[in-house]
């Protein structure tokens, strides 16, 4: 089984407590997603593998570690996942970035795919899939299932959000059990209309402005 991580970072519980007032702005909701996706990318990173490398100081020559292993993608899910990528590569400039465009029908809640743009090496790569939001789970499971379709491993998908349901963890779990699963919040439950209690609305709203 992946693993399952709140983050509880207390900048990021601070930043998310601040988002979630239905009384913040467009651009201080915007500016802290971007703060809280840089503070989960920290978190999320933090297993990546290292090699040991020679290099010379201007004292010495020494060996030091880098980065080894896969390089890294970006997957939002579009569009509320478009706010979590500055956050993301801010710290993983050299990341390429796809995307997967997913709306979910407001009456059954079902996730409906409407675009599809990866990097031609994705399958090569290790992946970060951001979406603030995990509800019922669906748009996350539709969107791993994209990636695995073509040709994407479970144990190279890292899921990240803001905040997750406990169905929509449960839904990632099952259907595929090997990502790992990073939130900075797990709320109690959906609520009849499928948004997540207490949560902090429609984020792909709150963060365009849009509504
Ligand atoms: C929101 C959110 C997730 C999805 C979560 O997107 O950003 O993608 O809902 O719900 P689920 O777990 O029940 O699938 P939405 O469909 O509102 O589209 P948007 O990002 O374009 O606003
Ligand atoms: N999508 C959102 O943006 N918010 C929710 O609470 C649920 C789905």
């Amino acid at each position: 089984m992946g693993k399952f991580e709140v983050i509880e970072h207390p900048l990021v519980q601070h930043k998310l407590t601040m988002i979630r007032d239905k009384n913040v702005g467009t651009k201080f909701f915007r500016e802290t997603v971007k703060e809280i996706s840089t503070l989960i990318a920290y978190e999320v990173s933090k297993n990546m593998p290292l090699k040991e490398v020679e290099i010379e100081t201007p004292i010495c020559k020494t060996t030091q570690k880098e980065l080894a292993g896969k390089k890294v993608a970006i997957v939002p899910i579009l569009r509320a996942g478009l706010g979590m990528v500055e956050g993301f590569t801010d710290l993983i400039p050299a990341a390429k970035i796809g995307f997967i465009g997913m709306y979910r029908d407001e009456e059954t809640l079902k996730p409906h795919e409407y675009f599809v743009k990866l990097p031609s090496d994705v399958s090569e790569r290790q992946l970060f899939v951001v979406d603030p939001m995990l509800a019922t789970g669906g748009s996350a499971v539709d969107a791993i299932g994209a990636l695995k379709k073509r040709g994407c491993e479970e144990k190279n998908i890292k899921f990240a959000c803001l905040v997750a349901a406990p169905e929509g963890v449960k839904a990632i779990q099952a259907a595929y059990p090997d990502v790992d699963i990073y939130t900075a919040a797990l709320d109690e439950r959906l609520n009849e209309q499928g948004y997540i209690v207490p949560g902090l609305g429609d984020a792909g709203d709150r963060l365009f402005g849009t509504k």
